[in-house]
Order: C-alpha cells, then sequence, then structure tokens
C-alpha cells in the first residue's frame, strides 16, 4: 500500500450509492474491512432513511457496521451502536426549528403529498412532489416560509422526494460536525452519493468526492455547475463507482 494516500474516513449514502450492486459491494468492504484493521480507517453511512428503515435495509444487505450512523437526511446522528441521538447535534438543529409551523406552511401547497408517517422526524418534514411542477411550488415555499422567519432548507431528490430541514441539518454539516469531533482531514476524507440529498456532502468542504455513475440529474446538474478537481464522477455504477473513485484519488490500487 506504499504509494497509496492515507483514508481517514469514507462517508457515503446508502441507496443507489453503495447499494446497488452486491459483488460490487462485496468486493468493496473487503477494501474497507481492511483498511480499517491497517489504518483504523473509519466508515460512516448518511442516509435519508431513518434509522428504523436503515435496519430494515441492513436485513437484506450485507453492509459493514458503520462507525455512525447519519440519518435522516442528516438530521440524525448515532455514533457508533448507540441508539440514541448524539445530543449536541440535537441541540445545534433545535435553534430556531418550528416544525408545526413548517408542516402549517407546507399543507397550504396540494402539489405536496405527505410520506409516510414512519418518514416524518424530528427535525425532517417530508413529502413527494412532482418533477413537473417543482420548479413552480420550491421557490413559494420557501418564500412563504421566509416570511415567517423560518429558516430551512428543502432539498428535492430523485426527482420525487422533498424533504425539508432546518438548515445546516444537512448530511454535509453533519459531516463537518464528525470531522471535527473526531479531528480528521478533510484531504483524507471521502464522501460518495448519487442524489439531491448528497449534494450537501460536496459542498462545504475539500474533502474527496465520487459520484457514482448512476447518479440522479440533479446532483449532476450541480457538478456541472461546480466542476473541482477534488470531485470525481465516476464511469461505473455503485459501489463499483466508489471503488474506480478510490482508484482515480490513489486511496486504492
Ligand atoms: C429517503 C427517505 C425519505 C427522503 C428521501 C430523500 O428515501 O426515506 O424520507 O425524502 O430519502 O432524501
Ligand atoms: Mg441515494
Amino acid at each position: 500500500m506504499g504509494l497509496l494516500t492515507h483514508l481517514s474516513l469514507l462517508i457515503t449514502d446508502l441507496d443507489h450509492t453503495l447499494v446497488g450492486n452486491d459483488e460490487a459491494l462485496d468486493r468493496l468492504n473487503q477494501v474497507l474491512d481492511r483498511y480499517r484493521q491497517t489504518w483504523g480507517t473509519k466508515i460512516v453511512y448518511a442516509t435519508g432513511r431513518s434509522k428504523e428503515s436503515y435496519q430494515d435495509l441492513v436485513t437484506t444487505q450485507r453492509l459493514l457496521a458503520p462507525d455512525a450512523l447519519i440519518a435522516a437526511v442528516g438530521t440524525e446522528i448515532y455514533l457508533g451502536a448507540a441508539e440514541t441521538l448524539d445530543p449536541e447535534w440535537v441541540n445545534k438543529l433545535s435553534i430556531n426549528w418550528h416544525r408545526e409551523k413548517v408542516v402549517t406552511i407546507a399543507s397550504r401547497f396540494a402539489d405536496l403529498e405527505s410520506q409516510p408517517q414512519s418518514e416524518q422526524r424530528p427535525f425532517k418534514v417530508s413529502y413527494y412532489l412532482s418533477p413537473s411542477v417543482v420548479a413552480a411550488v420550491v421557490p413559494q415555499l420557501q418564500e412563504l416560509l421566509s416570511q415567517q422567519g423560518l429558516d430551512v432548507e428543502i432539498i428535492y431528490s430523485g426527482n420525487k422526494d422533498l424533504d425539508i430541514l432546518p438548515r445546516g441539518g444537512d448530511k454535509g454539516t453533519a459531516v463537518q460536525f464528525l470531522r471535527n469531533r473526531w479531528q480528521i482531514d478533510s484531504i483524507q476524507t471521502v464522501v460518495c452519493g448519487d442524489s439531491g440529498n448528497d449534494i450537501s456532502l460536496f459542498k462545504y468542504g475539500i474533502e474527496r468526492g465520487i459520484i457514482v455513475g448512476n447518479a440522479q440529474s440533479e446532483l449532476r446538474l450541480w457538478h456541472e455547475l461546480h466542476p473541482v478537481n477534488y470531485h470525481y464522477l465516476a464511469v461505473a455504477d455503485y459501489a463499483a463507482g466508489i471503488l474506480e473513485g478510490l482508484k482515480y484519488f490513489r486511496f486504492a490500487e
């Protein structure tokens, strides 16, 4: 592993990024497991799913146990095997977040269809929205929420899911929080994603970023508009795309 760059932290989205090709996932897991043993590399999953929904996925996929789970689009951080939320993160997100007011305002939009109760979280309100009306609905929603002094992020993913979160509650901010907590350098950190709720992973720091080949249009477009040499758009899909990116950045052979 002489010429390789030392990988200290790998953060990856799950659905359609890490998960999607079982054979490639097994190959990547082997590499990561070896790095864990050699370098103490930390592995973090950053998912839109709730913790419960993540646990459903764990029963059907061969996933390594992560060092932390970032769930509900960034709004929930569980360290190690902890069942409870990181209290410092909860305190940060609680400032100026008024969930009921957000729900009341969003309910004025007939095009917003509520997601199941399991995906409605303390710091995340989630809907389905047709791509044909996104351009009309999102600016109006943003405007109404701002008028009420509500500082939120509206995130559209996969041409169907719309999440409303407290500002600074996204996956990318959660990654900065964990990096600080663990004192890990951004240039030894890799982030991987495929859709709109992953854009924040690429947006705040100079972590090495891998966009898998099967990425959704919203992330591809963002990448085209913000080209930097520390982001890599893979040709291969899912975990094979992550492996390709690790090689590109000299984190793997
Ligand atoms: C996951 C969540 C859903 C969210 C979507 C996009 O599918 O379950 O609530 O809207 O990710 O972030
Ligand atoms: Mg995804």
